[in-house]
C-alpha cells in the first residue's frame, strides 16, 4: 500500500521570547492568572525582520535537512496558515521561492489551529492517489500580528512560530500516516474569528474569542475525533505511544487526555513555552519531542487539533 512516511521535521521560533511578567507591564494580568487558567509561561513573538514566510522556510529548511534531501526533491507544498504574509500570493510560494525550487505544486490551507491536520490529509491524499512523492507539510503563523494587545483575555494566549515535516510515499502497511478524520461545523464562527477581512471591512482585522465556550467544545470535539480516528485504524488508546495535540490550553490536553484515559506522561507538552501558535503548533510540539528523544522510530501518534470555525481533527501516525 502506498503511503505518505515522515521523513525529517524542523521548527522555528522568533528570536523574541517574551514572559508573562513581561505582558503584565502591557495588561492588566499576572504570571499567576495565566499560569494557572493557561499552563502558559512563555510565548515567542516575531520581529520587523520574521514573517510567517520567513519562520515557514526555516522550518521548512530543518525537515529537509532532517529528511536528507535535497529542496529540489519536493514536489508539492501545502503550508496551513491564518497569518499569510499577503492576502495572496499563497505563502506556500515563499517558501518554494526561498528554498530554490523551481517546479512544484504549493497552496496554503486555512483552518486556523487545525488548519496543520488538515494540510497533511490533503497532501496524503495527493501523495496516496499517485500524484506527488515528496510534500513539504508545514504550519506557520505570527499570530502576535492579529491578537489586539489591549484584551487581555485573548492577547496573553498566542505565539509565533513554524513546524515542518517532510512526507515521502513508500510502500508499507503500518507506516506513515495510517488515518485522518478532519470535521467543520461553520455555525460558530461567532465564538472564535477575526473581525476584519479583504471582503467585508478591507482590512486585516483583530482575533476575537468567547474562550469559555471555545473550552467546552474543544474537549468534547477532540475526544470524539481521537476516538473516531482510532476507530479506524482498530488502536485502542492503550496502544498509543505519544498524543501530540494542539498547544491551547494545559487544562484542555489534561481534560481530553482524561476523556480517553491516557496517562498525561503520554501526552506532549509545549504550550507553557510556545503558548498557542495556532497552525504551527502540532508540527512544533511534534520536532520538539523527536528532536529530544521522546518520539522515536515506530511510535504511534496521535495528532489532533481544534480551531475557529469551528475546524478539528486528529491523525494516527506509525512515525
Ligand atoms: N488576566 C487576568 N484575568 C483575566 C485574564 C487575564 N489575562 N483574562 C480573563 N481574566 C478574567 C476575566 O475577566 C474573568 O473575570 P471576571 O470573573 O471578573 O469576569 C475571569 O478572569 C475568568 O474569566 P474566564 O474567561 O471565565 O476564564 P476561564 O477560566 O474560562 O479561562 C481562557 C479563560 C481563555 C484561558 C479559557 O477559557 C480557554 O483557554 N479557552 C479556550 C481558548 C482556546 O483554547 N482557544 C483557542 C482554541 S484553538
Amino acid at each position: 500500500m502506498r503511503r505518505s512516511v515522515i521523513l525529517g521535521t524542523g521548527s522555528a521560533l522568533p528570536k523574541r521570547r517574551v514572559s508573562n511578567a513581561e505582558l503584565a507591564m502591557r495588561v492588566d494580568t499576572s504570571d499567576e492568572w495565566i499560569v494557572e487558567r493557561t499552563g502558559i509561561r512563555f510565548r515567542h513573538i516575531a520581529g520587523d525582520d520574521e514573517t510567517t514566510g520567513s519562520l515557514a522556510t526555516d522550518a521548512a529548511r530543518r525537515a529537509i535537512e532532517a529528511a536528507g534531501i535535497d529542496a529540489a526533491d519536493i514536489d508539492l507544498i501545502v503550508l496551513a496558515t491564518a497569518t499569510p504574509d499577503q492576502t495572496f500570493p499563497a505563502t506556500a510560494t515563499r517558501v518554494q521561492a526561498a528554498l530554490a525550487i523551481d517546479d512544484c505544486v504549493a497552496f496554503d490551507v486555512g483552518a486556523v489551529c487545525s488548519g496543520f491536520l488538515y494540510a497533511l490529509q490533503v497532501a496524503d491524499s495527493m501523495i496516496r492517489a499517485g500524484a506527488h512523492t515528496r510534500a513539504l507539510v508545514i504550519g506557520a503563523e505570527t499570530f502576535s500580528r492579529i491578537v489586539d494587545w489591549e484584551d487581555r483575555t485573548t492577547c496573553v494566549l498566542f505565539g509565533d512560530g513554524a513546524g515542518a515535516i517532510v512526507l515521502e510515499a513508500q510502500d508499507g502497511d503500518d507506516r506513515g500516516i495510517l488515518a485522518t478524520r478532519l470535521h467543520a461545523d461553520g455555525r460558530h464562527n461567532g465564538l472564535l474569528y477575526v473581525d476584519g477581512g479583504p471582503s467585508t471591512t478591507g482590512t486585516v482585522g483583530k482575533l476575537r474569542m468567547k474562550g469559555r465556550e471555545v473550552f467546552r467544545h474543544a474537549v468534547v470535539n477532540l475526544a470524539a475525533v481521537m476516538n473516531e480516528t482510532l476507530a479506524v485504524t482498530g488502536h485502542t488508546p492503550e496502544q498509543v505511544d505519544w498524543v501530540v495535540p494542539h498547544q491551547a490550553n494545559a487544562r484542555i490536553l489534561d481534560a481530553t487526555a482524561r476523556k480517553l484515559n491516557l496517562p498525561p506522561e503520554k501526552v506532549i507538552v509545549t504550550v507553557d513555552v510556545h503558548a498557542n501558535t495556532s497552525a504551527a503548533s502540532v508540527p512544533l510540539a511534534l520536532d520538539t519531542a523527536v528532536r529530544d528523544g521522546r518520539i522515536r522510530r515506530g511510535n504511534l501518534l496521535v495528532l489532533e487539533a481544534m480551531g475557529g470555525g469551528f475546524t478539528w481533527g486528529a491523525a494516527i501516525v506509525r512515525y
